[in-house]
Order: structure tokens, then C-alpha cells, then sequence
């Protein structure tokens, strides 16, 4: 199994770019089976990540066509004509259940497998077919699959909880139904407003993203363009913890500040001196003091994606934090392999109780998802002596060239291939 290997106790120093956001991308593909124009849409500086990768496997197996242009990629879907998602590639990846709305839209019906849990819990789509329904849609539940069929119409939707795929999987479904949509208690977060800016620019009629009310006038034909998403927040994040952990002095560029605000607070309680212009950050890390509580929630609260890599920079603390992950409530795989680097972590339900020590030191740990991955490489940079990170393939869904960004900042940190035969256990 591949893995990072990490000579820790190196303060991070210098600057660093953040790629285009991996959790605006991926809707923003779904989006483009939407154009039957024939007009190519143009995606600018799209970050090599695996998932983005799988979602343009999916996209072809449609029917589109995809080009690569330089960083850019381009995408013709006016040949789409399969209406379901390949099986295999659907379990790779668990967000390609927003493909439904505009599958279902565009062809009037859609057959995808379910989803199915991952290493963050269960992922449920009931919110998702609930509103498809709403919208017209029959929906047939088969053992695996589920079958969506209909002409969708404009419908008033209220979402039980802000879930951000159930909210993009409307949006997309209802830009072509018949008439208005308005969805409420809608997640607000970033990457909704990008979906949202991205469909304007292709010619539908969206507002409200960013707010808990969104408003969808359908039917109209859309178009081709091009179009930057923004920056990765979640990625800009890790960054920035990577140097607060590391007690160096990072500044992390093309972001938007305003997209990591409870991150800042959280670090400025906890010790860290920051500094913010309009498209930068800077970090400067010290003594980390405690969080005696962090609160995960929905956009704009502190972002899920990011709690276990700040669990990681808890574990160094003077004294207690705790953690509490209102989102998705076993999301902790990563506290048992910052245990076996020292760390003194107590769940209680979906609560971390952190004790902070003096250090952590350097071990063989796994990943089992893309952000308990993260977490460990910042526990590794920070940790005495050589940590070993395997699981990488979760990483690099969502990291583009991890090593060699975290290197630029002074990071001793390298990709190294299994050894045929290696890990195997007897
Ligand atoms: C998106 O997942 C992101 N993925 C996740 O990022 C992120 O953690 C999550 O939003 C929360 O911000 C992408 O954008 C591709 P949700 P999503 O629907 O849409 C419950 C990463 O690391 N729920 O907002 O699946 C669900 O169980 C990934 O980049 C229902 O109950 O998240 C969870 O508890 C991980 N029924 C909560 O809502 C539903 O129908 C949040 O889920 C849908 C969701």
C-alpha cells in the first residue's frame, strides 16, 4: 500500500496556492449534463484529484465528451443519452448521487444504485429522493437501486436538515422543471454559491445560494461557457492548521477569507496570530492553547471537513478541548491512529475529549477516509521522529499533490510505493 512518510518537527515556513474546490467541481460537473447546446463548457485550473477524475469517468460512460486543455477541461454533453450511472464507479464515489437531478431532468428518468455507507457513517439520500419527489418525480426503490422517472414541475421544498447534496440535487433537478422551485432550510455553504454562479453563467435563473432560501425558475435551455470555481476552503484550512500544528508561519493564497471564518476564530482562540487581506491568509503559529469547545455544524459553522484535522492540532494543546461533530457523529477514525502517536483522545458519542501533550511521536498509522488522512499527515509533521501514512488513495481524492505542496513549506514529507509483498499479513 502506497504511503506519505514524514520526518516530523519542522516548522512550516512560506506561501502556498490553494487549488479550485474539489466540493464545488463535482456538483459542477453534474450541472454540465444540463447544457444540450452543443456549446463546450470550459472548467479553468481544474485540480487532478481522483475524485474529480471519477466524476469525468462517469460523465463519458454518459455519453459526454471530455478534453483535456492544459489545466482546463472541456466538456460537451449534448450526446447524453444513458440514464444510469455505472454501478462500480457510483460506489466509488457516494456524491455522484447529485447526478440524479439532472440525469432525471434532462432524460425524464434515471436508475442509480444506492450509495451506500463510507468510513464517515451512513449516507443517507432520503432528503435527495424526497425532493425529487416533490418535484414530480416517481421514485421506485429496487434492492440496490432506485429508479426516478417524470416530468418534473416547480415545487415549493423544505428540507428536513441543510443537507448540501440533497440541496445541489434540486437545485440541478429543478432548473429544468416546469415553473418556480424555492428550497428552504437549503445548506448555505460556499460551494452552493459557486453551483448557483456556475448555473447563471450557463443561462439558468438561481438566487438566494448562501442564504437558507433558494429560488429556481426552470425551464429555460441552457448553454456553454467557462468558469474558475473558487478556491478550496477545506484544503486553504489543512494548510493553514498544517502550520499552526507545526508552530510555523504560512500564508496560504487565491483564498477567500470570509470562507474559513470559523477556522480564524478558532485558531486565533487557541494561540495562533493571523492576518487576512483579500484573497490571503497568514498564520503564525505558537503554544497552542485549549478549546474548551468547538461546536461542527452546517456552513457557517465550524466545517466538518475540517474537524479532524483540528483534532490533530488539539492533541498538542495546554489542556482540554473538546470537539463535538453535529454533522456526521462518527466521524473519528482518525483518533485511534493519533492514539498510537501519543495522543490522549476520549470519545464520548459523538464527542472528542482531547488532553493535550507535550508531543506526539512518529508511527505507522492508516487512513480511513480523505480527512482522517489529513489529519494524520499534520500530526506526522508535527510528531518526533518518522510517521508513516498509508491509505494515501483516501487522501489524494481530495489533496492534489499533498507532498509536494506541504515540501515547498519545508515539510520532510515523500510518496513512497508499497513494496511488492509488503503488508501482507501471514
Ligand atoms: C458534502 O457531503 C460534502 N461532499 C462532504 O465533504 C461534507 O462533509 C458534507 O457535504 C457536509 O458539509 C461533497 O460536497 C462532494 P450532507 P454530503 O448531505 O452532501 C445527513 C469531503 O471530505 N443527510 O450535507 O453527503 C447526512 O447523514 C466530503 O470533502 C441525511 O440524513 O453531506 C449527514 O449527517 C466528506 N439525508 C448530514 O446530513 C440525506 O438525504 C450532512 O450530509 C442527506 C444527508
Amino acid at each position: 500500500m502506497d504511503k506519505y512518510v514524514i520526518r516530523g518537527g519542522r516548522a512550516l515556513e512560506g506561501k502556498i496556492a490553494v487549488h479550485g474546490a474539489k466540493n464545488s467541481i463535482l456538483p459542477i460537473l453534474a450541472a454540465s449534463l444540463l447544457n444540450c447546446s452543443g456549446e463546450p463548457i470550459r472548467l479553468k485550473k481544474v485540480p487532478h484529484l481522483h475524485d474529480v477524475w471519477a466524476m469525468l469517468e462517469i460523465l463519458s460512460k454518459l455519453g459526454a465528451r471530455v478534453a483535456h486543455d492544459g489545466p482546463d477541461i472541456l466538456l460537451d454533453t449534448a450526446n447524453v443519452k444513458c440514464d444510469q450511472v455505472p454501478e462500480a464507479l457510483m460506489r466509488e464515489m457516494r456524491s455522484s448521487i447529485f447526478l440524479m437531478g439532472p440525469l432525471l431532468g434532462r432524460l425524464g428518468r434515471v436508475r442509480v444504485c444506492y450509495p451506500g455507507g463510507c468510513a464517515i457513517g451512513e449516507r443517507p439520500i432520503n432528503l435527495h429522493l424526497e425532493g425529487l419527489q416533490a418535484l414530480g418525480a416517481a421514485v421506485e426503490e429496487r434492492g440496490s437501486y432506485i429508479e426516478a422517472r417524470g416530468r418534473l414541475r416547480g415545487a415549493a421544498i423544505t428540507l428536513a436538515y441543510p443537507s448540501v447534496g440533497a440541496t445541489e440535487n434540486l437545485m440541478l433537478a429543478a432548473v429544468t422543471a416546469r415553473g418556480e422551485t424555492v428550497i428552504r432550510n437549503a445548506a448555505r455553504e460556499p460551494e452552493i454559491i459557486d453551483l448557483q454562479n456556475f448555473l447563471i453563467k450557463m443561462g439558468a435563473r438561481v438566487t438566494g445560494a448562501g442564504s437558507p432560501v433558494i429560488t429556481i425558475k426552470g425551464g429555460r435551455d441552457l448553454h456553454g461557457g467557462q468558469y474558475r470555481t473558487f478556491p478550496d476552503r477545506i484544503v486553504a484550512g489543512t494548510y493553514l492548521l498544517a502550520a499552526a500544528i507545526t508552530r510555523g508561519q504560512v500564508t496560504v493564497e487565491e483564498v477567500v477569507p470570509e470562507h474559513l471564518g470559523a477556522l480564524i476564530r478558532v485558531l486565533q482562540k487557541t494561540g495562533a496570530d493571523l492576518a487576512a487581506g483579500d484573497t490571503v491568509i497568514t498564520v503564525a503559529g505558537g503554544r497552542i492553547k485549549a478549546a474548551p469547545r468547538v461546536d461542527v455544524h452546517p456552513y457557517p459553522g465550524f466545517p466538518t471537513d475540517l474537524q479532524p484535522p483540528l483534532v490533530a492540532y488539539l492533541t498538542l494543546a495546554d489542556g482540554t478541548s473538546t470537539v463535538i461533530d453535529h454533522v456526521f457523529k462518527n466521524r473519528f477514525h482518525h483518533v485511534q491512529e493519533l492514539r498510537k502517536m501519543g495522543a490522549r483522545i476520549s470519545l464520548q458519542g459523538h464527542q472528542a475529549v482531547i488532553t493535550g501533550v507535550s508531543e506526539l511521536k512518529g508511527a505507522a498509522v492508516e487512513a480511513a477516509d480523505l480527512r482522517a488522512g489529513a489529519a494524520l499527515v499534520l500530526a506526522g509533521l508535527a510528531a518526533r521522529g518518522e510517521t508513516a501514512v498509508a491509505g494515501i488513495k483516501h487522501i489524494e481524492r481530495g489533496y492534489e499533490e499533498l507532498p509536494r505542496a506541504l515540501g515547498l513549506l519545508g515539510a520532510k514529507i515523500e510518496r513512497v510505493a508499497a513494496v511488492p509483498g509488503e503488508g501482507v499479513r501471514l
